[in-house]
Parts: structure tokens; C-alpha cells; sequence
């Protein structure tokens, strides 16, 4: 199953303001924004196209045959600026960040992304990379480690126990860990309950956060001036961390509101181009559920 994208031309319409440019798609999956992309790029713009996921990459690769001024490379974006040098680009015209998982992973029963198939615990968008994957992680963690990352990713508030029971009974695949979380859920909130303790191990597993930390902190490095930074984000977690850092980087200042004068010295790097995030239209939310708690924040490197 293809990914299906949200709020994909008000992001393409806000990202693209140099046909001509070199674009940079973070998160490619199967395809679907680098290749509306590129139909928006003139012969001399070119798409740097990169995931970790090896295999919607063979399926990104299969539907982009036929364009030339594509490259793509199963990487971790946040080693964007390692990425560039090989290629003899100085600096991107335009970056995009979809955040998230992709219906392509989730909708894979032998990826474990999804309590709805019995799999391997597995959580990794990379599952032929080095890191472990969640039901390793579950053996390595301690208990207090295991609940602060169901209580800070996965904001549940009975973490504490459900660590420990978790913990206690190893659990090696999606069934597994499903049927302890469901002792732990209400009845009525099973479904939510359950899609937020995925959703933390998944988080933990692919150190999502600090990833999208480090990309942040190395595109004003990155971006030629003018040129546009689009984020699309999932949940609070991953929209707060894009708002402060958009925040930050469109002040000259940054010094506490108490110092009398800037001792900080601090250059804004970015004009936000999006003062509120973007949301996906009553319409779109209708025919993809995704697209509801979907954010669209733009910046212009200064
Ligand atoms: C919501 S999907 C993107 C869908 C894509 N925009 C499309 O048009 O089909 C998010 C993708 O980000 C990838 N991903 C997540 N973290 C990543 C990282 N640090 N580096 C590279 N890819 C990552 C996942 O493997 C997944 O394929």
C-alpha cells in the first residue's frame, strides 16, 4: 500500500519557490512528494530523495525510473550535511520533513508497527540497521527507563505499572505486547491506548525526536538564503520541538526578557512563513483520518 499524503499542495506550494533548485525530501517513503516534487522542478532542478526504510526506497525507486535528476539514498536525514559533499552540492534550495510512519510500514503485517498483525516486535524504520529493535530494547531498558519513555512519548499515565508488566513478561511480538497494554487500557480508550504505547517504542526505537532536533540545528548550515524549509509533524511531541526552534531562529535576540541589553549576539537564520501551522481542510480529514492531526510549519532561510 502507498503512502497516502497530507496536505501535499499547500506543502509543495509553500516549499517550491526555484524551479531550478536543488530539494531535499527527508523522508521520501514510496515516493508520493518526491515525485510531485520533481513534476514542479524545471530540467535543471534536481531532488535528493532519502529514508531509512530500505524497502519503500525499492518501491520509491521502481515509480521514479523515469526521471534523471533524482538521487536516492537510504540514510538517516539528520545526516543531511554528510550527505551533500559526495553529490558536489554546496547548499539545498528547499527541505521537507513528513514526519511519522508511513501507511506503506504500518500497513505491512511483518514490520510490527501495528497491533492489528501478529509480527515481531520490530518498531524500526531501518529493520536491517544496527539499532535494536523494540523487543530487544524492552530486555536492555530498565523499568524506570521503559515507563518514562511510555509516559514522555507516549504520554500514558499509568506507566509505572505497565513497565513492569511489561517488563515481567518479555514480550517478543505485537500480540504479545498488545494484550498487556490492553489489561492496562479502559475499555472504551483500548484502541488509543494501545496506538500510544506503539507509538512510544516506535519513537524510542528510531530516536525520532532527537533526530528531528539535529536536522533542525544543522539547516541554517544547510539552506541557501531564501530558500524554504517545510515540516509536516504528526503530534504535539514533534510540533512543539518544530515551533520552538522556528521561534527561536526568527529572533535576533534571544538573551531573557531581564537583560537590559542583547548579550547573546544571536542572528535570526529564518522568516516563518506560516505564523499558525497549516491544518488539513474538514474535506481532506474526511477521506484520510491521518490528515487530522496533521501540522504544516514553512520557514524562508534568511
Ligand atoms: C509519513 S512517511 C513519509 C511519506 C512520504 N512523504 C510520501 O510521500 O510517501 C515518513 C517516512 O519517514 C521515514 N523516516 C523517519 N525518520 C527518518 C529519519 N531519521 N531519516 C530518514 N527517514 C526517516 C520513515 O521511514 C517513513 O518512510
Amino acid at each position: 500500500m502507498l503512502h497516502r499524503p497530507v496536505l501535499i499542495n499547500e506543502t509543495l506550494d509553500l516549499l517550491i519557490n526555484r524551479r531550478n533548485g536543488v530539494y531535499f525530501d527527508g523522508t521520501c517513503s514510496t515516493g508520493t512528494f518526491s515525485i510531485e516534487i520533481l513534476k514542479r522542478l524545471d530540467e535543471n532542478g534536481s531532488l535528493i530523495a532519502v529514508d531509512l526504510d530500505p524497502y519503500a526506497l525499492e518501491v520509491a525507486s521502481s515509480r521514479l525510473k523515469e526521471y534523471h535528476n533524482i538521487t536516492i539514498i537510504q540514510s538517516n536525514y539528520a545526516q543531511v550535511e554528510k550527505l551533500l559533499p559526495p553529490l558536489a552540492v554546496e547548499k539545498l534550495d528547499g527541505a521537507l520533513l513528513d514526519l511519522g510512519v508511513s501507511s506503506f510500514a504500518l500497513e505491512d503485517a511483518r514490520r510490527g508497527f501495528s497491533h492489528r498483525f501478529q509480527a515481531p516486535l520490530d518498531l524500526r524504520f531501518n529493520p536491517k540497521g544496527e539499532h535494536p529493535a523494540a523487543f530487544q530494547a524492552i530486555e536492555i531498558l530498565s523499568g524506570d527507563e521503559l515507563a518514562s519513555i511510555l509516559r514522555q512519548y507516549g504520554e500514558l499515565t499509568n506507566s509505572t505499572k505497565l513497565a513492569r508488566a511489561i517488563k515481567e513478561s518479555s514480550p517478543r511480538t505485537t500480540t504479545e505486547l498488545a494484550d498487556i497494554v490492553a489489561k492496562f487500557a479502559p475499555p472504551a480508550h483500548r484502541e488509543r491506548t494501545l496506538a500510544k504505547a506503539f507509538q512510544a517504542l516506535r519513537i524510542y526505537v528510531n530516536d525520532e525526536l532527537e533526530n528531528i532536533k539535529t536536522f533542525l540545528e544543522k539547516s541554517p548550515k544547510i539552506l541557501a538564503p531564501g530558500a524554504r524549509l517545510a515540516i509536516l509533524t504528526y503530534h504535539s511531541l514533534e510540533d512543539r520541538i518544530v515551533k520552538d526552534f522556528f521561534r527561536r531562529e526568527s529572533q535576533d535576540c534571544i538573551c531573557p526578557p531581564e537583560f537590559p541589553v542583547c548579550a547573546c549576539g544571536h542572528k535570526a537564520a529564518f522568516k516563518i512563513l506560516t505564523p499558525k501551522p497549516l491544518k488539513a481542510s474538514a474535506q481532506e480529514i474526511e477521506s484520510n483520518p491521518r490528515a487530522r492531526s496533521a501540522r504544516l510549519r514553512v520557514a524562508e532561510k534568511r
